[in-house]
């Protein structure tokens, strides 16, 4: 893994942002996988100043989704559908026709499987964001996850519904019920993004850098990609034992290069 630490949210922000547009200029309509959360908007921001400056555009740049809540009326101001079109492609003059996700109104057990043909059918993922739950989540693959695991339903755990609360009027609005890329999906992405920020997320990003490979701590699959940058400010990173060996490392190295 690759490891990169900034002061803050907004400076993470702006080193993801710099990978994609780095990926984008050399692939223009390269898949790309969003996440939902708070953890990306920086990022989805310092797009946006990109393109506004013209910078970067994405008017060929496919999107998918990582995961979506299942029984959401559409359109619901919470379905990661309507919070990516929002906070992620309005903003970079893209429309939502370009975002992939998976069909809700298929029965529950073609969701997953049919999703899956459509991400194969792009040519798969080059570079999927991530961000961490606080219990190591990714996508919603709560502990316990099967490493390999394909897109399919879930069942959120209490404290993935507990920390999504702040985003509805009430908390037992949060669904019970996901759609999310599995573990074994996520591995086939060209490079795996993880974004960590705040201290909220340390004994999580610890565990899944450093910890050992196991369902307990879904993230922690990532160990076996071949090509993962993790992202985190100095908050999310504060745990990590190895961090002054990753600060010489980073010190040494001329600048942020993208793969
Ligand atoms: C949700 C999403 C995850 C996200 C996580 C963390 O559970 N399904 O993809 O990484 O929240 O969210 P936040 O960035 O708001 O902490």
């Amino acid at each position: 893994m690759e490891l990169v630490v900034k002061p803050d949210a907004d400076a993470v922000g702006e080193v993801v942002a710099d990978m994609i547009i780095a990926l984008v200029a050399r692939r223009p309509d390269a898949v790309i996988g969003l996440a939902t959360g708070s953890t990306p908007l920086p990022t989805y921001r310092a797009l946006a100043a990109a393109v506004g400056e013209g910078r970067a555009s994405f008017a060929d740049v496919r999107f998918v989704m990582l995961d979506e809540y299942v029984g959401l009326p559409e359109g619901h101001p919470e379905s990661y559908r309507t919070v990516l079109e929002r906070e992620a492609l309005r903003p970079l003059g893209v429309t939502g026709d370009r975002l992939i996700g998976p069909t809700l109104s298929l029965p529950p057990e073609e969701i997953g499987p049919r999703y899956e043909e459509r991400l194969a059918a792009l040519g798969g993922v080059d570079l999927q964001l991530l961000g961490i739950g606080s219990d190591g989540h990714i996508g919603f693959n709560e502990p316990t996850s099967s490493l390999a695991s394909r897109t399919r339903w879930k069942t959120l755990t209490q404290q993935t519904r507990d920390d999504n609360a702040r985003f509805f009027d009430d908390p037992a609005d949060v669904p019970r019920h996901v759609i999310t890329q599995g573990l074994g999906t996520i591995g086939e992405c060209g490079h795996a993004v993880l974004v960590a920020t705040g201290a909220a997320k340390a004994e999580a990003l610890t565990a899944a850098v450093e910890g050992p490979v196991s369902a307990a701590c879904p993230a922690s699959v990532l160990q076996f990609h071949p090509h993962v940058t993790v992202v985190a400010d100095d908050a999310a990173a504060a745990g990590l034992q190895g961090l002054d060996y990753y600060r010489f490392t980073l010190a040494n190295k001329p600048a942020w290069q993208p793969f």
